[in-house]
């Protein structure tokens, strides 16, 4: 059975993802921080195939003592799901540093310290995603809209490609910074075009057909490659 580690499990993407991967038969491992309802529920119905752990990716404490209690399992997926958003429509200048240092914390630099810590559970061919987004591609950068978050994740695009290139001897794995669409949860919010759904069935498809290319691409949901 494979078996999928899902950072950030709780709500929204990454609840999708959980239960899509439940639903392809998968063993899942999802983290989350606090209350999970949701998550609970579907654990209720595989209880024998979801197993529920409780990290805040930017507590190394908490990583690590997750690293320990997984340590001797080899996941075919990991994915570093978790991420927030802040400073939308607020001029740069207004957006308290506390946001900034948050931001950037949680959607660039810890994502890569969890992949870091925990990349001796990823199984030989594994593949590591990181939830990035299409606003993180610099070269496509027209109009700046939320431009905090979109520096956050060109930071993690970054980082992504510096983790490729530290663990180039892994040549086993394939790393992808993915874009799962613009999706109405409560960061993409109610107008967004797509619904969780669709989202994460495109963004699971797409993952079975990257596992085993090896290298690193930064694609969409519907398998689509995009300029960094
Ligand atoms: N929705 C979109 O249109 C869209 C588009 C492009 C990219 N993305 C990316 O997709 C990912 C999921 O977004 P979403 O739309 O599903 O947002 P969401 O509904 O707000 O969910 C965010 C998830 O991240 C978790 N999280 C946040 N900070 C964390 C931390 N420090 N430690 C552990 N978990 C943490 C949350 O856990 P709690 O429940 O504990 O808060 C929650 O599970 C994010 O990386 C986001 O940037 C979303």
């Amino acid at each position: 059975m494979k078996k999928a580690l899902i950072i950030g499990g709780s709500r929204g993407l990454g609840l999708g993802l959980v239960g899509e991967h439940l639903r392809r038969g998968w063993h899942v491992t999802a983290t989350v921080r606090g209350e999970a309802p949701e998550l609970e529920q579907l654990r209720k119905e595989a209880p024998e195939r979801l197993v529920i752990e409780r990290i805040d990716i930017s507590r190394p404490a908490d990583v690590e003592a997750l690293a320990m209690r997984l340590r001797g399992q080899a996941f075919d997926l990991l994915f570093l799901n978790a991420g927030i958003m802040a400073g939308r429509g607020t001029a740069l200048v207004d957006v308290p540093d506390e946001d900034i240092v948050s931001i950037f914390m949680t959607n660039a630099i810890s994502p890569v310290r969890v992949a870091d810590q925990l990349l001796d559970v990823a199984g030989k061919g594994a593949t590591l995603a990181f939830m990035s987004s299409i606003l993180g591609s610099v070269s496509t950068n027209g109009d700046g809209r939320a431009e905090l978050y979109r520096a956050s994740k060109a930071a993690l695009n970054s980082l992504i490609l510096s983790f490729r290139a530290r663990h180039a001897d892994r040549t086993d794995l394939t790393i992808l910074a993915m874009h799962p669409g613009v999706v109405r949860t409560a960061m993409g919010g109610p107008g967004a075009p797509l619904d969780i759904p669709t989202s994460v069935k495109g963004v699971a498809d797409t993952l079975e057909k990257r596992t085993g290319t090896g290298g690193v691409a930064f694609v969409d949901y519907r398998n689509e490659v995009i300029a960094w």
